[in-house]
């Protein structure tokens, strides 16, 4: 009995150590994994930081460029256009064409810097919304004046349906025109013949849709999806001709938002394609920025 008690308690004892040593092993182990979590958040850190900083930079660097940028641009466009209103003696019809083609590639590197210019804004979220009550027919009538020059060269139609029975908008006219001149810019560029049409209608009761439609190429069906973020390109040999810097989309669905509303697609490649947004009637307050 005593014996088989000594015995017990040796056992027992044992046992213990053993279960001791165990947890200390464990817990130097543990000591050691809190070690290297520790160690690991400030490496996290650390990138994240450093992460911050090139973003900052970036988005400086993209700003300060494209500031850079605009003037000369702004003076090579009205240079060419007083050369085209021949205010200095005439011109012959082959500088005509010389002067146009140097205002074609102006305007399209402005788009370029403004879209860059855009992206870096909205980024360093700098980007402000400032709703007002309009009328979409201005809206409509600025567009048309915007693409005059554009579309009195070329074959294709630039149509905007007239709005009927449309309410005054409460949104960021400038935002919206931004959005829709996008639109537009891609339509001309991806069409060679028919017509580009501009529409607006209600949808349900508390929104409207903004429809661009084109007979132009097409998207290919597997490509909508990545149209609308940054820098993404459809990759046929007609697109890439013509294609720009690959932001216009990735901005109209961030401006969209901004808005309080959405973009999309639908398109069938030879046939054509309509791009709309769908946007509140009146912008909900929460959604404009107090900066
Ligand atoms: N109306 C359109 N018809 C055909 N393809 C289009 C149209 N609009 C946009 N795309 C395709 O989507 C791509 C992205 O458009 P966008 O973001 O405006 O960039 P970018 O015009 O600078 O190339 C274009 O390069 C083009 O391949
Ligand atoms: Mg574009």
């Amino acid at each position: 009995m005593t014996d088989n008690l000594v015995h017990g308690g040796l056992d027992e004892s044992a046992e213990l150590r053993q279960l001791r040593g165990e947890a200390a092993a464990l817990r130097a182990e543990l000591e050691e994994t809190n070690q290297g979590v520790l160690a690991l958040y400030a490496e996290l850190d650390m990138q994240a930081a450093q992460l911050r900083e090139a973003s900052d930079l970036k988005s400086r660097f993209l700003s300060y460029m494209s500031h850079e940028f605009r003037t000369p641009l702004g003076s090579i466009l009205s240079i060419a256009s007083l050369l085209t209103d021949e205010l200095d003696g005439p011109l012959s019809p082959e500088q005509h064409k010389q002067v146009a083609f140097v205002s074609t590639a102006a305007r399209e590197l402005s788009d370029m810097v403004d879209d860059l210019l855009d992206l870096a804004k909205i980024e360093a979220g700098r980007i402000s919304i400032s709703p007002a009550w309009f009328d979409m027919f201005d809206l409509f009538s600025a567009l048309r004046g915007m693409f005059r020059p554009i579309v009195d060269t070329s074959a294709v139609d630039l149509i905007f349906e007239a709005p009927k029975g449309l309410p005054r908008l409460y949104t960021d006219d400038k935002k919206l025109a931004q959005i829709l001149r996008n639109f537009i810019s891609n339509s001309l560029k991806f069409t060679q013949r028919g017509e580009v049409r501009v529409s607006a209608s209600l949808e349900g009761e508390q929104e409207i849709r903004f429809a661009v439609s084109d007979t132009g190429i097409g998207i290919p069906p597997e490509m909508h999806e990545a149209l609308f973020e940054d820098f993404s390109q459809v990759d046929s040999p007609l697109q890439k001709r013509l294609r720009g810097t690959g932001l216009g989309l990735s901005l109209c669905k961030r401006f969209a938002a901004l808005l309080g509303g959405r973009v999309g697609v639908e398109s069938q490649p030879g046939i054509g394609s309509t791009f709309y947004v769908v946007i509140p009637l009146a912008m909900a307050q929460e959604h404009v920025d107090e900066s």
